[in-house]
């Protein structure tokens, strides 16, 4: 397959890598509005570069991979669905809830398969998860923990463009609710801080935050994030019911070390980064797109599971603003 990648950031990089190491990968294409990155991320891959992603598209492109900043989503995923190419659009589908409505009607409307990049569906844990809720092993569930904890902060220049924590990194969080759940959230009241760089106030954001969700059938959600966990990257999700708990990522690259005399857990290596925590994830992720655009099945996160777990994140930066509850039914949905 000939495959075509827009942006070559952190993000991009890592996937063209990932991507140029498939099997059914024969031909990489990229490019980046920084064409030096391009190139130089081309010459390590033995990959092409594109001049801007029209050429790209018009490269004949079996599969276009949208990996630039958020800004640049929602006109590139436009682009690839005029061109008919089936895509696979890193999160966020675009910075704005308004435009993710569009859009979702838009891909509805065309049909060209769009796969969202939500790389936890593809995690063997959270996948577990899923099958023990889904199997009613754990019983009635009552409490759900999850959290998304960098270890440090991305470059500066990122933030202003990231849509905030929420819309950033705990939309994971929601995303993945959704799937081990099978669940919607009814309402959230989140709060955050800023004890860290000035750049994230200055960009209207916070470096932590906390969230208390409340799922359509009353179950209750602790989420938290943080740009600042220098113990390493912790990605985990505690499912607690009322015949058993089941933990994600609780291994030993946990990122914590007990207070507790006698105690040896956890013995590994940290992990520093979601590429370290996920890179099994992202090739599953990745494989399950070429899969898409080859017609071999439908998409495993679509734009419409996408704008749910947008909605979330607009809900939590709304009650974050106006320190107050706020109902999933108040922000604007399809
Ligand atoms: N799924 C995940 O785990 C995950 C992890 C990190 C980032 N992301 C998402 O991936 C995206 C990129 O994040 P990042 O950390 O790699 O950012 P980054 O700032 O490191 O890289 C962004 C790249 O996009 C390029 N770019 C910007 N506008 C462009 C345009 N119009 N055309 C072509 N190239 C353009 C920039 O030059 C840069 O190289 C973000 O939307 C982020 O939310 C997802």
């Amino acid at each position: 397959m000939r495959i075509g990648l827009a942006g070559v950031g952190r993000i991009g990089a890592f996937h063209a890598k990932t991507l140029a190491a498939l099997d059914f990968v024969d031909e990489l294409v990229v490019t980046d509005a920084d064409p030096g990155a391009a190139k130089s991320v081309a010459d390590e891959l033995g990959a092409e570069v594109a001049p801007d992603a029209e050429a790209l598209l018009a490269s004949g492109a079996d599969g276009f991979v949208i990996t630039t900043a958020t800004p640049a989503h929602a006109p590139l995923l436009r682009q690839g669905i005029a061109a008919g190419v089936p895509t696979f659009c890193e999160k966020p589908v675009a910075a704005t809830l308004q435009e993710t409505i569009e859009l979702t009607g838009l891909v509805g409307s065309t049909g060209v398969p769009v796969h969202v990049g939500f790389q936890r569906r593809f995690d063997a844990g959270y996948r577990r998860a899923r099958a023990a809720v889904e199997s009613g092993e754990l019983g009635l569930l009552h409490t759900i923990r999850a959290n998304t904890h960098d270890q440090a902060p991305p470059h500066a220049s990122y933030i202003p463009t990231s849509g905030g924590i929420f819309r950033d990194c705990n939309v994971h969080d929601f995303d993945i609710l959704r799937f081990v759940t099978g669940r919607e959230v009814a309402s959230v009241y989140a709060t955050g801080a800023n004890k860290g760089a000035d750049f994230f106030a200055a960009a209207g954001d916070v470096d932590t935050a906390g969230a208390l969700l409340t799922l359509d059938d009353r179950t209750i959600v602790l989420v938290s994030a943080t740009r600042y966990n220098g113990g390493g990257h912790d990605v985990r999700m505690e499912v607690h019911g009322e015949k058993g708990t089941i933990a994600v990522g609780l291994d030993h690259s946990l990122a914590m070390r007990s207070a507790e005399e006698g105690v040896d857990f956890p013995r590994g290596a940290r992990k520093w980064s979601f590429m370290e925590r996920f890179r099994p994830a992202y090739q599953a992720e990745l494989t399950a797109f070429a899969q898409v655009a080859r017609g071999e099945r439908t998409s495993p996160c679509t734009v419409r599971d996408a704008l749910e777990a947008f909605r979330v994140a607009e809900a939590c930066e709304l009650s974050r603003a106006e320190r107050r509850p706020v109902a999933l039914s108040e922000i604007e949905g399809i």
